[in-house]
């Protein structure tokens, strides 16, 4: 059984998905790291992001792992690695070929088939689980978005704010799982909201339901 919790990037899917998950007693799954971990092999292995057909067969063969907080690619830790923007960008671009989603999206269910999952990307409500009994789309203003990034990374603002902008539109303008709220999502804007209220709020939904 998995929560779904969707939205754009920024919006404060991971954090929030991972202290409901730790309040709820569930596992965090943040399927982002996958399509990280594809691109990140594509750009060290030489692939280039345009060849479906590679992609779809690294995707399919890729051996990446969650250990606790940590993402492995075989042995290697790659929890650092795949943050970088130059594999932020990767991702999105790697993130259009529908074999490649797919075989992520294969993989997502069969994890979230066999526990009680809290999970995080643009597709779980729509594509991975649409039959999740909780659904959440996060949303947050675009400048707000880019704002929490930059706190993050220490890069500028505004170049987030672009950046941003050009993936939140390759996000949602893709044929395949893009990012969309599931008709019976609870949207969540998160603007001008602290974090604490957000997790009550995912929590109590979680709870008024009798997931945990
Ligand atoms: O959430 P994130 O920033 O770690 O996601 C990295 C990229 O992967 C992002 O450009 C969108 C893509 N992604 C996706 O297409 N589907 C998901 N379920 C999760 C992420």
């Amino acid at each position: 059984m998995v929560i779904a919790i969707d939205g754009p990037a920024g919006a404060g899917k991971s954090t929030v998905a991972r202290a409901v998950a730790a309040r709820l007693g569930f596992t965090f799954l943040d399927s982002g790291a996958m399509y990280r971990a594809v691109a990140l092999a594509a750009l060290e292995g030489g692939i280039d992001s345009d060849d479906g057909a590679a992609l779809t067969s690294l995707a399919e063969q890729l051996d990446v792992r969650f250990d606790g907080t940590r993402v492995l690619l075989g042995d290697r830790d790659i929890s650092a690695a795949i943050r970088t923007p130059e594999v932020t960008a990767a991702a999105s671009r790697v993130s259009v070929h529908p074999g490649v989603r797919e075989a992520l999206v294969a993989r997502q269910r069969a994890l979230v088939g066999a526990g009680s999952y809290v999970a995080e990307g643009r597709d779980i409500g729509t594509v991975v689980s649409p039959e999740s009994p909780l659904k959440v789309f996060l949303t947050a203003s675009d400048e707000e978005r880019a704002r929490r990034r930059a706190a993050q990374s220490g890069e500028d603002v505004a170049a987030v704010l672009a950046a941003q902008r050009h993936r939140d539109a390759s996000d949602s303008e893709r044929e395949h799982g893009a990012l969309r709220a599931a008709p019976d999502a609870v949207v969540l804007d998160t603007t001008g909201l602290g974090f604490d209220q957000v997790v009550d709020r995912v929590s109590s939904l979680a709870t008024e339901r009798g997931l945990a």
